[in-house]
């Protein structure tokens, strides 16, 4: 049987490199974005908040628009739960969507099959399926409140290691980590998703763990995911046409 799955992009441009989270709390104000960038970027993450606003019918808007849409519902349930759910943004057409990897391997690999499964018989294209490692506003005290005494790095390699072994495509993580996963994990197909990237001239936000965007690729990220730089820029084709210089400037 063939598999519906595309190949790995081999070193995309960096306007394919560049994922605008569309942290906004309707359609009206992702279109706005969208349109505002178009030609630009054609890379968008829809989260928590815009999905919970505008839900499953913007992201097949989205989809049909021609966009590649990274559906960041960050899943972590019992694995027939997170399956059955995986299952559904495989059937709106996403590009990517991503599980948390400390849901394990039973999860993850329910998912994988279930939805490898169904775009086999469906003839639907296979998304991309992420693990969410530790997020990068965490920090060590972070991950001890909530009972990890391990270091930020060694949780972080640790959920690496077994999002590859379950068969994901690749985690989400700081590009603080990038060069440890890549030497922890041998396949360099396994995609590195990398948030809580900051320009020269931003602020952090609530980001604990920045990294300028040429800096990110230069560490091994795949993909850069940026929010507030650019939907909360002043002029946001602006600042992502100033992002992608920044980012081109890393393939000189
Ligand atoms: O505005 P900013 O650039 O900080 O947005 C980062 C985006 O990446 C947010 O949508 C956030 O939910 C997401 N994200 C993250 N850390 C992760 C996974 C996703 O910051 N580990």
């Amino acid at each position: 049987m063939t598999d519906p799955r595309r190949a790995p992009e081999q070193v995309p441009e960096p306007s394919k490199k560049l994922i605008v989270a569309l942290d906004v709390d309707s359609a009206d104000a992702a279109r706005e974005i969208v349109a505002d960038l178009s030609g630009v970027v054609d890379t968008f993450k829809i989260g928590l908040q815009l999905f919970s606003a505008a839900g499953p019918a913007f992201v097949g808007e989205l989809v049909e628009s021609g966009s590649r849409v990274f559906l960041d519902l960050k899943f972590h349930d019992i694995p027939n739960t997170v399956a059955a759910a995986g299952i559904e943004a495989a059937r709106l057409g996403v590009w990517m969507f991503n599980v948390h990897a400390s849901g394990g391997s039973e999860m993850i690999k329910r998912t994988v099959g279930g939805v490898g499964e169904f775009c086999s018989k469906s003839n639907q294209r296979l998304p991309l399926i992420i693990g969410v490692s530790v997020l990068t506003s965490s920090d060590s005290e972070t991950l001890r409140e909530v009972g990890i005494g391990q270091s930020i790095d060694e949780q972080v390699i640790r959920l690496a290691q077994l999002a590859k072994k379950s068969g994901l495509d690749g985690v989400v993580a700081s590009a603080n980590e990038a060069k440890a996963i890549r030497n922890a994990v041998a396949d360099r197909n396994f995609l590195l998703v990398t948030p809580g990237i900051r320009p020269f001239s931003a602020t952090n936000d609530d980001q604990k763990r920045v990294m300028t965007p040429d800096a990110a690729l230069s560490c091994g990220s795949d993909y850069l995911v940026i929010g507030r730089p650019i939907i909360a820029a002043s002029d946001p084709r602006l600042a992502a046409a100033a992002i992608l210089k920044e980012m081109n400037a890393s393939r000189q």
